[in-house]
């Protein structure tokens, strides 16, 4: 039973009931990152949305749309800053750039860090900045430094940073040097049409990486952006994603669709609410045809069965592709949960023999690592000399490599 009296709707029970929920479920562990979600008021970073929409510890608010519509700049889910800020593991008195800005989040580092540490901000889109400045000072973080530019061309001047947290979808990151010894970068990196928060540590010219968390952020915009192909199928229903690898046929691939799918059983069951992103990580790693494809939720027509709402892995090629798909299997006798099995449908000419790859795939990935925490992940410098790893990928970047290691 709860003895809080104020109204269920004011921002400060709100705010309270978000701590709470990040609590509880584990995204604020230290009593500072706590405090600063008390003390910072969302609302005032957030006035389109309604407080209770400002306040759902899942939620992001969107705050600008581009002309087709794709948001461009948001606040953050509180669950994902929480963990970023707990990841920086941020001290009083450090120094920090936040890459991406929004005010609400430079204002949660301000309290950890104090008034005699540094927040810098810096955002590309000057309605971004505008407003930042403008809830920093009126929610009392004038001290807050709002800088308008492109990150790519990074913000040295108020450096070195005890921590860099980028707050954007980054899929290079050329902000490593601006780390003072024994700092710490939180980066959304994106490899291969996936996108994972990990915290890089610095060991000699390497960033050693942990904890890769799975999360979504608006693609970095400017000089660091990045192009994936995109095709749009059965009149914009389904879309496929693909970084790299074969130029996608549209026209190709939307008569694959139509056309009646190749379908196989793998074998391999999964609880319902089990994660198993190590999976993309895998087929990210041994096959340069995996993609993601997408089905619109709020369209009527549903021309394709993925397993998965979000992020639903597949084999794209040209003209032809497979995606998972699943169907229910028995419940567990012990624990009576709903559990599937992984399937796959393959579409086009060579449909059947991407489904084939992709089942394959998805055996090994359960016999050998489905039960592994995941690869490790480093940071090289473009130029560094890397040694393959036995079982990996490395991923060349324009400043950077990325190589994800599974030992
Ligand atoms: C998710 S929002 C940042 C959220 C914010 N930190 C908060 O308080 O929740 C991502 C921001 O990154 C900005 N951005 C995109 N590309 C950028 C770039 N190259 N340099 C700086 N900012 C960039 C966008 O304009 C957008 O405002």
């Amino acid at each position: 039973m709860t003895t809080d009296t104020r109204p269920l709707e004011s921002p400060e029970r709100l705010r309270a009931d978000m701590v709470a929920t990040l609590i509880e479920r584990g995204s604020i562990q230290s009593p500072e990152v706590e405090a600063a979600f008390a003390a910072v008021p969302r609302e005032r970073f957030a006035p389109e949305a309604a407080p209770s929409a400002a306040y759902s510890a899942m939620d992001v608010v969107i705050t600008k749309r581009n002309a087709e519509g794709k948001a461009t700049s948001s606040i953050s889910a509180p669950w994902l800053q929480a963990e970023m800020l707990e990841a920086a593991q941020l001290t009083r008195g450090a120094r920090v750039l936040e890459i991406g800005s929004g005010g609400y989040n430079a204002a949660l580092i301000a309290e950890i860090v104090g008034p005699e540490g540094l927040v810098v901000t810096v955002d590309i889109d000057p309605f971004v900045t505008e407003r930042a400045s403008r809830f920093l000072t009126s929610t009392g973080y004038p001290h807050v430094k709002v800088v308008l530019g492109d990150a790519e061309h990074a913000v040295g001047e108020f450096g070195p940073y005890d921590a860099v947290l980028v707050t954007v979808g980054a899929w290079d990151c050329p902000w490593g040097h601006l780390l003072a010894p024994g700092g710490r970068m939180v980066v959304p990196l994106r490899f291969h049409g996936l996108t994972r928060s990990i915290t890089f540590v610095r060991d000699g010219d390497r960033f050693v990486g942990l904890d890769p968390t799975v999360c979504g952020f608006v693609p970095i915009q400017g000089a660091g952006e990045h192009q994936e192909q995109v095709a749009a199928l059965g009149d914009g229903a389904v879309t496929l994603t693909l970084d790299g690898g074969p130029v996608l046929d549209a026209t190709a691939l939307d008569l694959a669709l139509a056309d009646d799918p190749a379908e196989l059983w793998t074998g391999v069951v999964v609880a319902g609410d089990e994660p198993f992103d190590t999976l993309h990580q895998w087929l990210a790693t041994v096959d340069t045809t995996f993609g993601l494809i997408w089905q619109d939720p709020g369209r009527d027509s549903k021309p394709a069965k993925p397993a998965v709402h979000w992020s639903c892995p597949a084999l794209i090629t040209s003209g032809s592709f497979a995606y998972l798909i699943k169907r229910e299997a028995p419940r567990d006798a012990k624990t009576d949960k709903v559990h599937h099995e992984f399937g796959i449908h393959g579409h086009g000419r060579h449909g059947a023999e991407l489904a084939h790859r992709l089942a394959a795939h998805i055996q090994t990935w359960e016999r050998d690592w489905r039960h592994h925490p995941g690869p490790q992940f480093t940071l090289y410098p473009a130029d560094a000399a890397v040694p393959a790893p036995a079982i990996g990928r490395i991923f060349p970047k324009r400043h950077t490599q990325l190589v994800m290691a599974w030992t």
